[in-house]
């Protein structure tokens, strides 16, 4: 089936959120395959947003991606991409749904960086290259 790679944010873990983020994982069908938490290395993370670099938001996204443990979650499903995605929200957590992830635990923290709890592949090119990276 088809694979995605899932972050639960260092705001994600900080907040104790990881198991009820997990759980909506779970309950949506979609299976967790391999689960590891990490405090990414800054080139891990450099690798990981590289579409981002040279954006104004790009270091503090770095920083705050190394400030404290993730949670690097492998789950697989028929469309988990788009599934997770849809799950997840919007990227702006004010602006995010009520009923995604982001739009029901997530908000504007007036922070330089968004923290909105999640990520989640945005392709399958993007999901193969970031499993390898976070499950090498
Ligand atoms: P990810 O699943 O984390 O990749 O989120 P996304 O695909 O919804 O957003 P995108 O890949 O465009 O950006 C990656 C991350 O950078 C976002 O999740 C935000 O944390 C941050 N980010 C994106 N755009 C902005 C922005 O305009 N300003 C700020 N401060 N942060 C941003
Ligand atoms: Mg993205």
């Amino acid at each position: 089936a088809e694979e995605t790679l899932i972050l639960v944010k260092p705001d994600g873990v900080a907040r104790g959120l990881t198991g009820e983020i997990l759980r909506r994982i779970e309950a949506k069908g979609y299976t967790i395959n391999d689960l590891r938490m990490v405090t990414a290395s800054r080139e891990l993370l450099v690798a990981h947003y590289e579409e981002h670099e040279g954006k104004p938001f790009f270091e503090p996204l770095v920083e705050f991606m190394a400030s404290g443990p993730v949670v690097a979650v492998r789950a697989s499903g028929n469309r988990v991409i788009e599934g997770f995605r849809a799950l997840a929200g919007a990227t702006d957590p004010t602006a995010a749904a009520p009923g995604t992830i982001r739009g029901d635990l997530g908000r504007d923290w007036g922070l330089a960086v968004q923290q909105n709890l999640v990520h989640g592949s945005d392709s399958t090119l993007s999901a193969e290259r970031e499993l390898s990276l976070w499950f090498a």
